[in-house]
């Protein structure tokens, strides 16, 4: 008798794919710290899932994946950690930009890029720039994005359009107001993914989530593979989404 089991593969049907798939990228200081590694070589993992994972998402036909790459709370790290995660960035994007023909994917920063370096900033506006004719597949890379950040930019925005005459308070729809997000035009997230074993939403898109479906793993982000994807997938598949009705 087989002592060790293998998990099941799980069963995903590729026509009925959410549209918007979000995920938390957590656990790469612990991936790094189980394997006796600096925290940064850690980070350097997650990044090289990233690819991999976003890879896969277009090969597989998924419209929009929006990830976390760096939170507003996380510049409380050290200043060492914070310069690699900039430094692991910039060496993904001038990749990106170099690989753009043959990816063919639409890219999107959400997050306040104000407090990056010049050059961090002007790669990401070029990246925007470069990938907005590409269609078929988005992803959103979230970098010093905060949910409550986002919505109180939105909040300054729509008032000062109200104070300038360009909009009226009593005419705010939902609608409207989602099109002071930095997530402008993009549909909500159907299925939030955090992996590492936390069971919380760390301020990542509180107004876009309000009816997503969630999925939690203890899997760390730098191991979550192609298979723990097809999991989360199977898993929202398997969900009766009802948005408030019956
Ligand atoms: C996620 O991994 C990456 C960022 C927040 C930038 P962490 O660095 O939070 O990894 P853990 O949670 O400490 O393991
Ligand atoms: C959330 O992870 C932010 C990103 C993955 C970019 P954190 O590691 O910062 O979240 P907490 O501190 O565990 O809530
Ligand atoms: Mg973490």
């Amino acid at each position: 008798m087989a002592l060790w089991k293998k998990k099941p593969e799980a069963e995903v049907d590729f026509s009925r794919l959410p549209r918007h798939v979000a995920i938390i990228m957590d656990g790469n200081g612990r991936w790094a710290k189980r394997r006796g590694l600096p925290r940064t070589a850690g980070h350097a993992a997650g990044a090289e899932n990233f690819r991999t994972i976003a890879t896969y998402c277009k090969e597989i036909g998924l419209e929009y994946l929006t990830v976390y790459a760096f939170s507003t709370e996380n510049w409380k790290r050290p200043v060492e950690e914070v310069s690699a995660i900039m430094g692991l960035l910039k060496k993904y994007l001038l990749e990106a930009i170099g690989r753009m023909e043959r990816d063919r994917v639409k890219m999107r920063f959400f997050g306040d890029l104000s407090p990056l370096s010049a050059e961090l900033r002007e790669l990401c506006l070029e990246t925007e720039e470069i990938s907005k004719r590409y269609e078929g597949c988005q992803v959103n890379i979230c970098l010093n994005y905060g949910g409550r950040d986002e919505l109180l930019r939105a909040a300054r925005a729509f008032a000062l359009d109200c104070q300038e005459g360009r909009a009226d308070p009593g005419h705010l729809t939902e609608a409207a107001f989602g099109q002071y997000l930095y997530s402008a035009g993009v549909p909500d997230p159907d299925l939030v993914i955090r992996p590492s074993g936390e069971v919380r939403i760390s301020n990542f898109l509180l107004w876009q989530s309000a009816y997503a479906e969630f999925y939690f793993t203890d899997v760390l982000w730098p191991d979550f593979s192609k298979e723990e994807l097809h999991r989360a997938l199977a898993a929202y598949q398997g969900r009766s989404r009802r948005f408030g009705g019956v």
